[in-house]
């Protein structure tokens, strides 16, 4: 059996109790390690559930899963730990449905992701368009803008992700990709919200035009930004909740 769980945005603690149960009986316990990161280390993570984990890479994941995880779900109960939501990043329909065609029996537990989870600024769900993401090499991207200026032309708000390598503890921040952004042709006169720890005690949430949130301090990761499309004005009172 393969069970999906998703651990949560925070720390060991945000795992659901269900998952908790599921990953305490596992047979062997992998740990997703490239698309998010918590803010709590893989001991801690260790200790609370009393279990060894083993932490999947990229490529463990998408080009020897065949050796590992799978192998191991043909025999065992392997718990495939994902940060955040099981779904909340691309690649993990890919492993699923390898699982499943393969005859391995598979179970889903949710958690909150970061694309619910940014509800707390207080812009409707309901009215996000297109998510886009910021990558490291940039130099000739242009999809992040021109996904930003589609959503805008239609009022909807824009989820801009930032590329992370938690292997190497490097983080695009929120300062960096509105550079990007600004460089790439957006007007520095929008406004955006940054979000940084999202899930923890103390998420750090600033809003303001991106001429002032570009040099705003935020010290927590993952970093990401909102840029609001047309505001009701219950999301216009939220907004000014986290005013520069
Ligand atoms: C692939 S997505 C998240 C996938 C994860 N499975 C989920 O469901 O949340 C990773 C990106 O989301 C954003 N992100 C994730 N967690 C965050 C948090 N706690 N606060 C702010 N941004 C976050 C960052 O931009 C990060 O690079």
């Amino acid at each position: 059996m393969l069970y999906f769980i998703g651990i949560g945005l925070n720390d060991e603690k945000d795992i659901s109790v269900k998952g908790l149960e599921v990953v305490k009986g596992a047979d062997v316990v992998y740990l997703e390690s490239y698309t998010s990161k918590l803010a709590c280390s893989v001991e801690k993570l260790e200790e609370f559930y009393g279990q060894k984990i083993i932490l999947a890479d990229r490529e463990l994941v998408e080009q020897k899963a065949d050796e590992t995880i799978l192998k191991d779900a043909k025999t065992k109960n392997v718990a495939f730990l994902v940060i955040g939501d099981v779904f909340g990043a691309t690649t993990h329909i890919e492993l699923m449905m390898r699982a499943k065609k393969d005859g391995i029996k598979v179970k889903i537990i949710h958690n909150a992701s970061i694309l619910s989870a940014v509800g707390v600024v207080g812009l409707e769900l309901y009215k996000y368009g297109k998510v886009t993401s910021i990558p490291f090499e940039n130099k000739d991207v242009r999809a992040p803008v021109e996904v930003v200026l589609e959503n805008q032309k239609n009022g909807l708000h824009s989820l801009v992700l930032l590329d992370l390598r938690p292997e190497q503890d490097k983080f695009m921040t929120i300062n960096t990709a509105l550079e990007f952004l600004v460089e790439k042709g957006l007007d520095s006169e929008l406004s955006v919200v940054g979000c940084a720890g999202i899930g923890s005690d103390a998420p750090e949430i600033r809003f303001g035009k991106i001429k002032e949130i570009i040099s705003a301090e935020f010290t927590k990761f993952p970093q990401c930004l909102i840029i609001p499309g047309k505001l009701h004005f219950m999301e216009e009172e939220a907004l000014e909740f986290w005013k520069q």
